[in-house]
């Protein structure tokens, strides 16, 4: 959720910090803060709001020689869980001798009981975080080893951590230690950066360690000396980060989201790319570690994950029944662990999650994975939680998503979901010639989404209309339902418009009491099987006033003639249509939040990685 950069070497840290917090602000953008080493002294600025308020006001407050002296320093953008977005709820917090200075991502359960441990040994609190608790446990830990008091704290802490921490009695280093919320160290020349992700890194060296859950780390410019928190020595490898720093750029385009739903057909290229084997008519997915007859002997397939993963996971559900001929079922990760799942050692759990560190899938992988089911990840971020944990699945390759609406990250995972099920129904039930024809349907998608994204212009017309609507209704059936969801999930994350996704037959069984004189109900109608059925559900609304806005297959004037305005997409097989069909519902969202003059890429309320339950 919330966004952690520290470093340690020759640079100015303020700036050094202040551009890895705009690199990371999609986490979380509530408040910023940072702490830095002025001589032997900590200097902190805090400010609510996004970081180019932190910003200003570490430049009014502090001198300029500060900016220009200070070499270490550690900062935090906020997504308030414990306490509201205020100066004083914001990282860094300091103990009770205001030495020491602590940024932290994740969650302290059991930190009302230390609180009052901690309150009747004098200590007095200014904020109402948790984290403030873990600064002032590490203070009264700390008996001249920060190493050692931080241990010592985190051997008493229940919950999730990343942290970050800087004394002013130990300047020359930093300790950074994790559980649950991930840390990256970058390995720079003559210098450390410490990030919770990799795109605070990116612009100062390509080599990083991922610390692993329990790791602490001692990090000063020219050294990362790994232990656990029993102050035994790890060895954690220097991975390649392979990530350009221009991804992490809005590259000329006004928001990242409209730069990511443009990226489409190079990030399914690069997730569809030597993937497909056109002889054998299958996919290649060397990362599943599936043999042929596990494959074949599979009883079921379970999905799990949250928010637009969930709804990709449904598309999948569709892809598993129709195409591979096995069960499948999705369920909310966030549920996942509670119901008792009934999942056995030939059943397949895919865990999906752009980020890989979603709180709630992740503890839905650790559940199968005691259940002894077959688990697997499809995740975005290399290197991520969930991506290790599983230790199997398949990477998206979509390229940094920076916005919080996640667009190109649902498009790869229909694509990635259909290839494996390509793979699993030619083992099952595909002739050759079938796995062929449909190796090429899903070769074409980044075709056809080039088709929808050359209408962005009209699309930005039609979504003028739809500007001072305050509810909408989107509705699909077959695989479009699940479209209806996203369509709506992301109208109404980004423009606030109240935004409901159906199946279509279902609005006749409540919510078309809601409709009246000039409602606007999107309706997927694209010509796949089920079309007819949607029409129908379309003459229903218009009925009761309702403004149809249609997905219809390109040149279809039969479905044409039913809508007030409508989106053409390219005619495809129909599990394939969905990610069409979709790009151009993130493209008429796009621009109904802009012309509305929404904050697109950080909206209200939301984060990027959701790492609390
Ligand atoms: O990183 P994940 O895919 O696990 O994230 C899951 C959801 O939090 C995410 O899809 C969320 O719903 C987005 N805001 C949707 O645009």
């Amino acid at each position: 959720m919330c966004g952690i950069v520290g470093y340690i070497g020759k640079a100015q840290a303020p700036k050094v910090l202040i551009n890895g917090l705009r690199r990371l602000e999609y986490r979380g953008y509530d408040s910023a803060g940072l702490a830095v080493m002025d001589g032997n002294q900590l200097a902190v600025a805090k400010a609510p709001g996004k970081v180019a308020a932190l910003k200003d006001r570490a430049h009014a407050e502090w001198p300029e020689e500060r900016f220009s002296r200070a070499s270490t320093g550690i900062a935090h953008t906020r997504w308030a869980t414990h306490g509201p977005p205020t100066e004083v709820n914001a990282h860094p917090h300091l103990d009770q001798s205001g030495d020491i200075a602590l940024v932290h991502n994740g969650i302290i359960e059991n930190y009302r009981a230390l609180r009052a441990r901690l309150e009747s040994k004098g200590h007095q609190f200014l904020s109402e975080t948790d984290t403030e608790v873990l600064a002032h446990l590490i203070g009264e830990c700390n008996k001249g080893d920060l190493f050692q008091a931080v241990c010592d704290a985190l051997h008493q802490v229940e919950g999730t951590f990343g942290i970050a921490v800087l004394s002013a009695r130990e300047p020359g280093r930093i300790i950074t230690a994790r559980r649950g919320s991930p840390i990256v160290i970058g390995v720079g020349d003559g210098e450390t950066i410490i990030a919770s992700d990799a795109s605070a890194i990116v612009a100062h060296t390509q080599r990083v360690i991922y610390l692993d859950d329990n790791d602490i780390a001692i990090v000063t410019a020219e050294s990362v000396d790994i232990r656990d928190l029993n102050n035994v020595p790890v060895t954690r490898e220097i991975a390649e980060l392979g990530m350009d720093a221009s991804a992490a750029e809005k590259g000329g385009y006004d928001h990242f989201m409209l730069k990511e739903i443009h990226e489409q057909p190079d990030s399914l290229g690069n997730a569809i790319r030597g993937r497909l084997d056109l002889n054998l008519g299958t996919s290649v997915l060397a990362g599943m570690g599936t043999s042929a007859r596990e494959l074949a002997d599979l009883n079921r397939v379970v999905i799990v994950g949250c928010g637009t993963s969930l709804h990709a996971g449904l598309v999948g559900e569709y892809a598993f029944e129709d195409l591979a001929d096995v069960n499948a079922e999705v369920q909310q990760a966030a549920e996942f662990r509670y119901r008792n799942p009934i999942v056995g050692s030939r059943d397949l759990v895919v865990a999906i999650s752009q980020s890989g560190e979603t709180a709630d899938t992740l503890a839905a992988v650790r559940e199968a994975k005691q259940k002894g089911a077959f688990v697997m990840s499809l995740c975005n971020v290399v290197g991520s939680t969930i991506a290790r944990e599983t230790g199997r699945g398949v990477y998206l390759h979509a390229g940094p998503e920076i916005s919080v609406a996640s667009t190109k990250a649902f498009t790869c995972q229909v694509a990635v979901l259909l290839m494996m099920a390509l793979k699993i129904g030619r083992g099952r039930r595909f002739s050759r010639d079938e796995g062929l024809k449909l190796a090429r349907d899903i070769e074409a998608i980044p075709t056809l989404v080039a088709k929808v994204l050359e209408q962005d212009e009209r699309i930005a017309t039609i979504a003028a209309t739809y500007v001072n609507n305050e509810h909408a209704f989107f509705i699909g059936r077959g695989p479009m339902y699940p479209v209806a969801l996203e369509g709506a999930l992301k109208l109404k994350e980004i423009s606030y418009i109240h935004a409901e996704g159906y199946h279509a037959a279902e609005l006749k069984h409540g919510p078309i009491a809601l409709l009246v004189e000039g409602t606007p109900v999107v309706a997927l109608a694209c010509d796949i099987p089920g079309k007819d059925k949607v029409l129908g559900n379309i003459e229903e609304c218009r009925a009761r006033g309702a403004r149809i806005l249609g997905i219809i297959t390109e040149g279809d004037h039969e479905a044409a003639e039913c809508m007030d305005d409508f989106i053409e997409v390219p005619a495809c097989h129909p599990l394939v249509a969905t990610v069409p069909a979709v790009v151009a519902l993130q493209l008429f969202s796009y621009h109904v939040a802009r012309l509305r003059g929404c904050e697109i890429d950080q909206p209200r309320n939301l984060a990027k990685s959701v790492t609390v339950e």
